[in-house]
């Protein structure tokens, strides 16, 4: 796995951050034309169907989404506890989809919420817009894995996630989808809506849900660039971006390189396409 080794703790909690930052920016700016808080329209939109098989569609988006990024690859979790923070796991799903009916599966995943509590640093901010029949096919992809391993312990709070709590610094998954309803990538126009929809979901994890990056430390990695910076690509060496992980240049990424060969090389050659044009087009409005 390649995200091994390296401390997960803050990786849901810091890019929602970095976020939030960008848009008190936004707020002070006299750009409200191009602004990223218009909603997302109440989401028409799919991933693009690639099976009649709903099991086979929430494979795929398993990996686009990067749940097997924190859920590990076979989905049954892994320790990210820091004594300082707290004890926190990600979740089993293989014992989840037991545990759990699909419309409590459902609301956990686009909503941040179980049964009994708010989750914890489980990004269903940016599964909120989802399509329900991508919702219920990454659910029916759940109910079809054969249940492996043990039910995590539940998260407990540090001495230092307490105070990140009191001061409002740490909001918990139920919490940062209510902060983020009405928040999208900018709209570009309708011609460039369904990609604005598949970055929300994908790139705005990390590079801001305005897609100009960060300088906050994520993992070990460098700084995200702005992603205008996709104007410098070709369409083809954008797709080989996405699909091997290789940037121009003879260079290597670091935290990158992995996410595209785990995720995105798991897009469909339309999905890439539309998502390029978007970044152009969001390159040739300017700053
Ligand atoms: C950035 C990391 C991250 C990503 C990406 C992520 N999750 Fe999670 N998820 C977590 C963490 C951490 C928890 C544990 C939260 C807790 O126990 O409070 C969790 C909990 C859950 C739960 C609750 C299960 C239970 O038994 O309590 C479900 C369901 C879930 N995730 C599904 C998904 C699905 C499906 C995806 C992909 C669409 C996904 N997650 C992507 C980090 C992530
Ligand atoms: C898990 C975090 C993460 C996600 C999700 C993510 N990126 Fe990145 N991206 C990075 C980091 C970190 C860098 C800095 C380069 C590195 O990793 O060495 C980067 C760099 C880039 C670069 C610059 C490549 C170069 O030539 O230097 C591009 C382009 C890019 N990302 C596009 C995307 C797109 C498009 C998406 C969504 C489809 C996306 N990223 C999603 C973390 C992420």
């Amino acid at each position: 796995m390649f995200f091994k080794g390296v401390k997960m703790r803050l990786l849901a909690a810091i890019p929602l951050l970095t976020a939030l930052a960008a848009f008190g920016d936004e707020a002070s700016s006299s750009r409200p034309e191009t602004s990223s808080q218009q909603p997302v329209a109440a989401t028409p939109y799919r991933f693009e169907v690639v099976s009649g098989d709903p099991g086979e569609q929430g494979e795929r988006l398993s990996a686009v989404l990067g749940c097997i990024g924190c859920h590990t690859l076979d989905l049954t979790g892994e320790d990210w506890t820091e004594p300082e923070l707290g004890v926190l796991w990600t979740a089993n799903l293989t014992q989840s989809a037991v545990v759990y009916s699909e419309e409590e599966l459902t609301t956990m995943i686009s909503e941040g919420k179980r049964p009994d509590r708010a989750l914890m640093d489980m990004p269903s901010y940016l599964f909120s817009e989802l399509h329900p029949d991508d919702i219920a096919a990454l659910v029916s992809y759940l109910k079809t894995l054969p249940a492996k391993g043990v039910v995590h312990p539940d998260p407990t709070i540090g001495p230092t996630l307490a105070k990140q709590i009191e001061s409002g610094y740490f909001k918990d998954s139920v919490q940062q989808v209510a902060e983020m309803k009405d928040k999208a990538p900018p709209d570009l126009g309708p011609e460039h809506a369904y990609a604005r929809f598949i970055l929300r979901a994908t790139c705005a994890e990390c590079h801001g849900m305005d897609l100009q990056g960060s300088t906050e430390p994520l993992m070990d990695a460098p700084p995200r660039p702005g992603l205008q910076i996709v104007a410098a690509y070709s369409a083809e060496d954008f797709s080989t971006l996405m699909k091997t992980g290789k940037p121009i240049g003879d260079r290597e990424l670091k935290l990158m390189g992995g996410v595209s060969r785990w995720r995105y090389s798991r897009f469909t050659d339309s999905e890439i396409e539309a998502v390029y044009d978007y970044l152009l087009a969001l390159a040739r409005r300017g700053p």
